[in-house]
Formats: C-alpha cells, structure tokens, sequence
C-alpha cells in the first residue's frame, strides 16, 4: 500500500508551492509520486471552477445562483471521480499519492458557508481518510497579502470575513480528525518544507516501525 498525504489551508496559505516540494522530495528518495488536487482537472472540476470559483457571468457570486447544497454536491461529485479513478487505483500500486486539498476542503469552506458539519460528513463518507494532513494555518491578513497580486481572483479570496470562519474551521476539524497536523505557515517557504518533511517523517515512517 502506498501513502496518502493531503495540504489543507486557506487560499494564499502555501499548499500548491509544498505539495510541489514534498513530491520532488519523495521522488528524490525514490517513490513514485502522484501529484494530484481539488478541484481536479476532469470535466466535473472544471465545471466547478467556472461556477463556483471563477464568478462574473456565469459564476455564482456568494451562492446566489447555485444553493449551497448543490455546491457541495458538485464537489462531492468532483471528488468521487477523483477518488475512484485516481486516488484508491494509485494508493493500491503503492505510489505516495499528494492531493492539494481534499475533502477537509469541503468541511472547512461549505461549513463556513451555513451547511451542517455532519451532513457534510456523511456526503462525503465515501471518501478515504488520508494518512496524514499537513494544515498550514496562517492569519488570513497574511494569506491576502499573498494572494492580492493573482490576476483571477476567487470568490472566496474575496471575503475575508469567510476566509476567518474557514481558518477557525480548519483549527477545530483538527481536533476532530487526528490525521490533522497543523503546521505554522507563516514562516519562509524552505522553513515549512523541513517542518512538513520532519512531520512526514514522524508520523509515516517512524511510527510504522513501532
Ligand atoms: N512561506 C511563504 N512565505 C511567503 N510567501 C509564500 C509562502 N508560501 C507561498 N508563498 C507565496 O504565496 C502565494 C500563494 O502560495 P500558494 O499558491 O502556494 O498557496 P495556495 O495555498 O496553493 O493558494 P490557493 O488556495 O489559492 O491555491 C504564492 O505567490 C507563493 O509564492
Ligand atoms: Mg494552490
């Protein structure tokens, strides 16, 4: 069996630049790396991506145009295909397959939105734990200030007062599922990359030999 690693965070909180790092270092070890994210690139992300994220004609400004209850199932079924096709076929060749967010995502951001927390569980029960998750918390002040210079912006980067309830969302599905390790991202970009590497190490091959 392979490993499966998820980076979780707000928008701008630095999981795209250490997924990248964490698979170039696993590959440097030798491990075949999938490297993977949510939304996926298939046509039901892409379908997300144009009504939910993206906005203007076609979006969905603050889930006007869509309930939040059809949002959530598109993810859900984004997600699926993405488990199914990708994640479970790869995990069982034993590759260490990263996912730039995944259905922590979904808890975190449609809790945020009004959904119920167990209802968004249970949608999303079909859906492998991840053996470790790497949370990279951050003031949302700082993850803007990162972001602001991003051409498109998205509709949730918008709304900071969203992106708090997110952050402090994230903070409590972390006392919920023990999977979740909160690492601090406000440090510089190698500095997390040793954090997220000691944590993998700890956590994923340390333990195991136990
Ligand atoms: N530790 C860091 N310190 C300062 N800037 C950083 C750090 N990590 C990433 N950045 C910069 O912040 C921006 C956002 O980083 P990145 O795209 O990795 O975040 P993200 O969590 O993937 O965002 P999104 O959720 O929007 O996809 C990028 O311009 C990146 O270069
Ligand atoms: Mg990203």
């Amino acid at each position: 069996m392979g490993i499966f690693i998820v980076l979780e965070g707000i928008d701008g909180a630095g999981k795209s630049t250490q997924a990248k790092m964490l698979a170039k270092w696993f590959e440097n070890r030798g491990y075949e790396v999938v490297l993977t994210k949510e939304p996926t690139d298939t046509a039901f992300g892409k379908l997300i991506r144009r009504l939910v994220l993206i906005g203007g004609k076609e979006g969905i400004i603050d889930g006007a145009r869509i309930s939040k209850e059809a949002e959530a199932l598109l993810f859900a079924a984004d997600r699926a295909e993405h488990v199914k096709k990708l994640i479970e076929p790869s995990i069982k060749a034993g590759k260490v397959v990263i996912s730039d967010r995944y259905f922590y995502s979904s808890l975190a951001y449609q809790w945020a939105r009004g959904l119920d927390l167990d209802w968004l569980i249970n949608l999303n029960a079909f859906a492998p734990r991840a053996d470790l998750v790497i949370l990279l918390d951050l003031p949302v002040k700082e993850s803007i200030n990162r972001i602001n210079g991003r051409s498109i912006r998205s509709e949730f980067d918008k709304i900071v007062e969203l992106q708090k309830k997110v952050r402090k969302n994230y903070l409590k599905l972390a006392e919920k599922f023990n999977e979740i390790r909160i690492i601090n991202a406000l440090a510089p970009v190698e500095d997390i990359h040793n954090d997220i590497t000691a944590l993998v190490e700890h956590e994923l091959f340390e333990k195991a030999e136990d």
